[in-house]
């Protein structure tokens, strides 16, 4: 594998809805010192989590992955401690990015940030040389296979039995065409309709 490079920012905003006030999202890389927070999103959110320590190896560079969070500053407090509501991971190898991971803090699911979150990373991952995106759902995890499929996301095989915790079949999901400048277009368009409401 080769590592991935850092590729070109294509925005690091995310835009909040006008009625949630003063405040910003953005979309930027994970340093090891985010590594607790997201590792406790981690654990809410996934029945076998990563550990500290695999986000810890991660972000060494023991493999060729690119990390990436959402930030939440509500403009009250200190910018550099603005928490993290949403995390996203993949690996890349050439053309191919492999999205380990993506999750959206518990408190804010269901508010649009994963789109968001989703729709950067793609672009992220396409500064970055990508043509397509793979990753691996479980079977029982409609929540995530709806999320997907919303975006053009499809079904390439089914492993049965893939995932050893519980014996669910795993889904692998695809999406292609990331190269082409039609679907960056759109992508980015999509992305900037968003507007998110902060939760509370
Ligand atoms: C999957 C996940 C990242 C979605 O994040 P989110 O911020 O809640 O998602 P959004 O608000 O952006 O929702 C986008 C779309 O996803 C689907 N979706 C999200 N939550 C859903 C739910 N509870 N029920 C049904 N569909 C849902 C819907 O299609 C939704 O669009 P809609 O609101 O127009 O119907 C989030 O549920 C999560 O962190 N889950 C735990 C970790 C996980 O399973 N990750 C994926 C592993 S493969």
């Amino acid at each position: 594998m080769s590592r991935a490079r850092p590729g070109p920012r294509h925005s690091g905003r995310i835009e909040l809805a006008p009625e949630a006030g003063p405040g910003s999202l953005t979309f930027e890389s994970m340093t090891p010192a985010d590594v607790d927070d997201v590792a406790a999103i981690e654990e809410a959110s996934f029945p076998t989590p990563y550990t500290a320590r695999m986000f810890h190896d991660d972000l060494r560079g023991g493999q060729p992955a690119c990390w990436w969070v959402i930030r939440h500053d509500d403009a009250r407090g200190d910018r550099g401690r603005a928490p993290i509501v949403a995390y996203a991971g993949y690996y890349l190898r050439r053309d191919r990015a492999h999205l380990a991971k993506i999750a959206t803090h518990p408190a804010w699911r269901r508010r649009r940030l994963g789109e968001g979150l989703l729709l950067s990373t793609l672009l992220a991952a396409r500064g970055q040389g990508a043509d397509s995106v793979t990753l691996e759902v479980r079977d029982g995890n409609t929540t995530a296979q709806r999320f997907y499929v919303k975006w053009g996301f499809v079904l390439l095989r089914r492993f049965e039995g893939y995932y050893e915790d519980t014996g669910e079949d795993g889904l692998i999901l695809a999406f292609t065409g990331l190269a082409d400048r039609r679907t960056a277009g759109w992508l980015e368009r999509e992305l900037a309709g968003i507007a998110i409401v902060p939760p509370g």
